[in-house]
């Protein structure tokens, strides 16, 4: 990896504009995203994963007048990213939700952006899932911790959405960890009989490798320890504010995209999804105006200093099984 390098024939960069740095899988641009899916070809893009600034970033944000500027500001990206996905492509957009400024109750902006998005740019929803961070503070303090009559918000909404009706995916490649109900089910067989629902289970469980997770995802922000934050440290560069963890990207790239697949992050900040993608063998590309923050995303690609990402231990773990009892082996 050096900067300036170019990125392979393989990787369809925008033409016309070279690389701020490239790997050997992928290529990250400064610039105006915009301007830069513009010169991208037809269907070449399998999976566009990113993490937009939020409504609450925008500076005249009082109000449904300016949080439907927003949904007119996203609007603006939905026919270029329709078009360099693949027919089975997705998109997968990381999206916080918002307190009305003043007032106890919630912004509907990213409800507003999901309808939005289907109803006027032909998106179809495959599924939506919700991120929960532990490591949320509770805010605002207003509301949470001074008059106590709201609770943590700690969850983020992704709205996973296609092209068509049927994206690639296979959740064989995502599988969590088994419950230790589950465990001990695998081991000693489960027995038909009545549940207390007057179900009769009769199917068979086989160990299929670990559990489907589910649509809550549970990632702390905990990467201060990993490669970028010991590179930024050293070098005195002030990390992105607002980074999604590894695990994010990469639970997403590894369900929705094959190997050498072209992932896109089309307000790619710090470069996360670029690292997930590199590491998962697929290839990238990365868009990002500000160039401070793709001098650090540098740092990400030093193989010497990847921890390995094992998703197993994080999706759905806080997450009690479903219906525990179903999976009890004692009855
Ligand atoms: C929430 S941050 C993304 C953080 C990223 N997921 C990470 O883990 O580092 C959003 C980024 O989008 C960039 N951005 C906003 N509008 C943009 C545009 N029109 N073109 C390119 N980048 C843009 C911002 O500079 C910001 O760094």
């Amino acid at each position: 990896m050096s900067k300036r390098k170019t990125p392979g024939d393989a990787l369809p960069g925008p033409s016309g504009h070279v690389p701020f740095f490239a790997t050997e899988r992928g290529a990250a641009y400064l610039g105006e995203s915009r301007e830069l899916l513009r010169t991208l070809p037809d269907s070449s893009v399998n999976l566009i994963l990113t993490s937009p600034p939020y409504a609450l970033h925008f500076k005249k944000e009082y109000g449904n007048a300016d949080q439907g500027e927003y949904v007119k500001w996203f609007l603006g990206f939905a026919p270029e990213f329709r078009r360099v996905l693949t027919d089975d492509g997705s998109l997968v957009v990381d999206i916080g939700g918002a307190w009305t400024p003043g007032k106890p109750t919630r912004s509907l902006y990213h409800f507003e952006l999901l309808l939005a998005l289907c109803r006027e740019a032909a998106f179809h929803l495959a599924q939506e899932f919700f991120w929960y961070n532990p490591a949320k503070l509770p805010s605002p303090a207003e509301w949470v911790t001074v008059r106590k009559i709201r609770v943590k918000d700690a969850v983020n909404c992704l709205w996973w959405l296609s092209k068509t009706e049927y994206p690639k995916a296979d959740n064989r490649r995502v599988l969590t960890d088994y419950s230790p109900d589950m465990h001990r089910l695998l081991k000693r067989g489960y027995r038909p009989k009545v549940r207390p629902s007057g179900h009769i289970i009769t199917h068979k469980f086989s160990d299929n490798g670990g559990a489907i997770p589910p649509n809550i995802l549970i990632f702390g922000n905990n990467d201060a320890n990993g490669v970028y934050m010991s590179r930024c440290k050293e070098t005195g560069l002030r990390p992105h504010p607002a980074r999604f963890p590894i695990q994010l990207p990469t639970f997403f790239i590894r369900y929705l995209t094959d190997e050498n697949d072209l992932v896109l992050d089309p307000f790619a900040g710090s470069n996360t999804t670029g690292e997930a993608a590199e590491r998962a063998g697929r290839r990238w590309l990365a868009f990002e105006r500000e160039q401070k923050y793709l001098v650090g995303s540098v740092f990400r690609f030093d193989p010497a200093g990847w921890e390995p990402i094992d998703l197993a231990q994080h999706a759905g773990t806080a997450v009690p099984a479903p219906e525990p009892s179903l999976f009890d082996s004692r009855g």
